[in-house]
């Protein structure tokens, strides 16, 4: 099977028309309008009004011969209040989405959901309820009816770690709460939906599936064994908690109430997957913490030593290839094949030679950990656009393609000129 090279976006990211089509309120509407939550003030409203201006969007990716395009669905589009039956006109642009991909010969990879739960739904407790596991299924069934007969990989959900997270741990993200550990069930009630997602959506006879987590190798500020101890639990947390049951395992133990998880529902979350998304962007560096009353066992350090991105963070290529042949070593013959569903940077400015360079650095990672034995089918940059990029705002670019937020000009970068010759010359 020839390898798979594509881009990824996400909904609220890049759609704009947010009152559009019947679309209703999700959890980063309210919170975006939320004073202080954004670092630039903005929202997505209107971000790259992708929801008017796809087809060029379309265009974009097909000159730079990608063979497949990561975006997500909106669910507020599909259902404006998370329940009942499916919204036309939301259905109507992912079907219109859908077709100008397939004329262009791209396959379209839909991620059900990428964070923007349908404020109703927070409402009624979002994902701290286990009820909103079996409103994803439903919602899932409704867009496999619609799409199932051309979407060629399913991803169920994006980063449920990040959305745990920053969502109901520490707040910087919708719907802002700050629970820490008292947001576990969270994980739960993902994964939860995931599994139902997948029955759902075999049942619908409906393509390839998957999930996509966040990755990030876990390295222990000092050889102490309790700076050890600090990175074991983050890793724990970061890595193997949304891991370990998708592959057949029971929760790593971090203090997840045992009532949370009922008779079957490791069996549910446990469904066979075809693939498996991995986004990294770096390692994360940490020690015991510094005061014994502290919350968390485990505090972060920033990692010296590297180059770091326009958002700070580090640039360490290496560490892709190390947690793909981790997750091998870990998982061996339970862990399916994976795609790399989320890879890029930010860096301002359309020359761009920074972002080249990030870009050749982690393919050769990926490229390293295949030579190695480690079974990866796909790549994606992330992003194709220039975006909304959550509580950053508008002031984080990722694009191989500039966006020009007054104008919605789109110009490609040198970096999209850089990885349309990859594409050519890979095959
Ligand atoms: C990931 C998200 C994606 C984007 C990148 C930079 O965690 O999945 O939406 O914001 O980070």
């Amino acid at each position: 099977m020839a390898f798979t090279w594509g881009v990824s976006t996400a909904a609220y990211q890049i759609e704009g028309g947010v009152t559009e089509g019947g679309r209703g309120p999700s959890i980063w509407d309210v919170f975006s309008h939320e004073p202080g939550r954004i670092a630039d003030g903005r929202t997505g409203d209107g971000a790259c009004d992708h929801w008017h201006r796809y087809r060029e969007d379309v265009d974009l990716m097909a000159g730079l011969g990608v063979d497949a395009y990561r975006f997500s669905i909106a669910w507020p589009r599909i259902q404006p209040d998370g329940t009942g039956p499916a919204n036309a006109a939301g259905v109507d642009f992912y079907d219109r989405l859908v077709d100008a991909l397939l004329a262009k010969g791209i396959d379209p990879v839909a991620t059900l959901f990428h964070w923007d739960l349908p404020q109703a739904l927070e409402d009624k407790g979002g994902w701290l309820s286990r009820d909103t596991a079996f409103r994803f299924a439903d919602y899932a069934g409704l867009v496999a009816d619609a799409l199932g007969d051309r979407v060629r990989l399913w991803i169920t959900l994006n980063e449920p770690f990040i959305h745990m997270t920053l969502g109901y741990a520490t707040g910087e993200h919708a719907p802002g709460q700050t629970l820490l550990f008292g947001a576990l069930p969270v994980a739960h009630h993902q994964l939860l939906g995931h599994g139902l997602a997948v029955a759902t959506l075999r049942a619908r006879g409906a393509g390839a599936v998957a999930v996509t987590n966040n990755y990030s190798p876990v390295w222990a500020a000092s050889d102490s064994e309790e700076d050890a101890a600090a990175a074991a639990a983050y890793h724990a947390l970061h890595n193997r908690f949304f891991t370990d049951p998708l592959l057949g395992r029971d929760y790593p133990d971090l203090g997840l109430d045992p009532s949370v998880v009922r008779d079957g529902d490791l069996d549910t979350i446990s469904a066979p997957l075809d693939a498996l998304g991995v986004n990294y962007y770096n390692p994360t560096s940490v020690r015991a913490p510094s005061t014994p009353d502290s919350p968390l066992p485990f505090e972060f350090v920033p990692l010296s030593g590297y180059p770091t991105t326009a958002f700070g963070w580090p640039v360490v290529p290496d560490g892709l290839r190390e947690l793909l042949v981790w997750l091998k070593e870990e998982y061996g013959e339970t862990l399916p094949p994976i795609h790399v569903t989320e890879s890029g940077c930010a860096y301002d400015g359309i020359d761009d030679p920074e972002r080249v360079a990030y870009l050749d650095g982690h393919i050769a990672a990926m490229r390293a950990a295949v030579a190695s034995g480690v079974d990866v089918r796909g790549y994606f940059v992330w992003s194709l656009l220039d975006n909304f990029e959550w509580a950053e705002g508008y002031t984080k670019r990722f694009g191989l393609v500039h966006v020009d937020y007054e104008t919605q000009v789109r110009t490609p970068k040198t970096s999209y000129a850089w990885y349309r010759d990859l594409i050519r010359a890979s095959r």
